[in-house]
């Protein structure tokens, strides 16, 4: 995403030394041009039923960007559902998933007229029936269904397993139909599954979606016509060398295999896959020392930055932007923070560095600001969108100073 211009580092037309004159660091920055290439390439081959997840980034300057590209949102909480509709989302294109909807958090996406409330158990199917009779409306649902797959990635993000608390296992499937009949005022027309995130084995989508076909087709010989059949996110992305190829060309020859023959209209819900290359984090160097023969390079973004090296051990490549010899040294890059896991890579080799330096911390689009914290108590990072040589700030994080003005000492200390 980063090229070098005459050895200045530039993103699409914006040069980076432009940007770092009005903004501190650290902060991510995404590049409009990344983000439309791959959603265009995207819907390509998977078709026009693309929502977005919002849990990945939820910036509404991207969320807007995603809906001029006339794709939905995916969103997992009455917050997102709220800053979905504030970004000008149209309710007919979002759906609501998450396995712990409360009554109110319902009850507004009843009002909202969404395009489908995705249920996670038959509790939640009883509690919504109740809210829709309540309010003398008819709501088309759909349910996840728990599939019983091993995506094959880190238990942390793993999903589609039935011991995995999301969804409904799939042989409930009879209790779901039974249930319906009970529930007047809901019209079930979908069902859904995501195994999990950064999914690159096809084995584990192919079964996937076998699994999905049976359980339409099970519903609709009930007489349960299922009309939407979404098959999740969870694309892999290519952090780092080490990682695994990934091409999604080859879900669609699975899918095609899977699915051709019926009149399900498929839909996806990708998050990481659309945006993690298009982003990056820029961040300083505040410290350079060594310990225990380690050159710990010592930067201002931390695990409250991006949590994802520390949460997951995931492996960001890292950029320098100065080169001042060609000599390479061996450094081990941390963040601020109070903590030994506050660590974004070891032992990797750049040009020598100094304090106040450049890093660029790859492939940050998805999952990084959304999980950002005010942890230290530090403030949280800036955005930044890059459209040609145009840049606007799209979140301007409040100064430390409100953070601490939020507490509130009771009167009697
Ligand atoms: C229900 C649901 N859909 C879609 C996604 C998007 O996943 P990814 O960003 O890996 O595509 C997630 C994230 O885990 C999710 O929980």
């Amino acid at each position: 995403m980063l090229e070098f211009k005459n050895q200045l580092p530039f993103i699409e037309n914006t040069s980076l030394q432009e940007v770092i004159k009005v903004c501190e660091t650290p902060f991510y920055l995404y590049s409009q041009d990344k983000i439309i290439q791959k959603v265009e390439m995207t819907k390509k081959v998977l078709g026009e039923n693309i929502f977005f997840s919002v849990k990945s980034n939820s910036n509404q300057a991207i969320l807007k960007l995603m809906q001029s590209l006339n794709i939905g949102a995916d969103v997992v909480s009455l917050g997102e559902l709220k800053r979905s509709l504030s970004a000008g989302f149209d309710p007919s294109k979002i759906i609501f998933e998450g396995v712990g909807k409360s009554k109110d958090d319902l009850t507004f996406a009843i009002q909202k007229n969404i395009r489908l409330i995705n249920t996670e158990s038959l509790e939640e199917i009883k509690l919504l029936q109740s809210l829709a009779l309540e309010q003398n409306k008819y709501v088309d649902i759909g349910v996840r269904l728990n599939p019983n797959i091993d995506g094959g990635t880190i238990n942390k993000i793993s999903t589609g397993k039935k011991t995995d608390k999301f969804g409904i296992e799939i042989n409930e499937i009879e209790n779901i139909i039974n249930l319906m009949s009970d529930c007047k005022n809901l019209n079930l027309i979908g069902i859904s599954c995501h195994i999990g995130s950064q999914i690159s084995n096809i084995n584990a989508y192919k079964n996937t979606f076998i699994e999905m076909k049976k359980s339409a087709d099970k519903f609709s010989l009930s007489g349960i016509n299922i009309k939407h059949v979404d098959l999740g996110g969870g694309f892999h992305v290519r952090y780092n060398k080490n990682d695994p190829e990934f091409k999604i060309e080859n879900i669609k020859n699975e899918l095609d295999d899977c699915f051709s023959k019926s009149n399900y209209e498929l839909s996806f819900e990708p998050g990481r896959y659309l945006i993690a290359e298009a982003g990056i984090l820029v961040t300083s160097i505040i410290n350079a020392k060594q310990n225990g023969g380690i050159n710990y390079l010592i930067v201002d973004a931390g695990m409250n930055t991006l949590v994802r090296p520390a949460m997951y051990n995931a492996y960001h490549e890292i950029e320098e932007i100065t080169k001042k010899t060609d000599e390479t040294m061996n450094y081990t890059v941390a963040g601020p923070i109070c903590e030994s896991s506050d660590i974004f890579v070891k032992n990797i080799h750049l040009t020598k560095q100094s304090i106040g330096d450049i890093l660029i911390i790859k492939n940050t689009g998805a999952y990084g600001k959304v999980m950002s914290s005010t942890y230290n108590t530090r403030a949280l990072p800036t955005e930044v969108l890059i459209n040609g040589e145009n840049f606007a700030i799209i979140y301007a994080p409040d100064k430390i100073e409100k953070n601490i003005e939020e507490d509130i000492i009771p009167s009697w200390l």
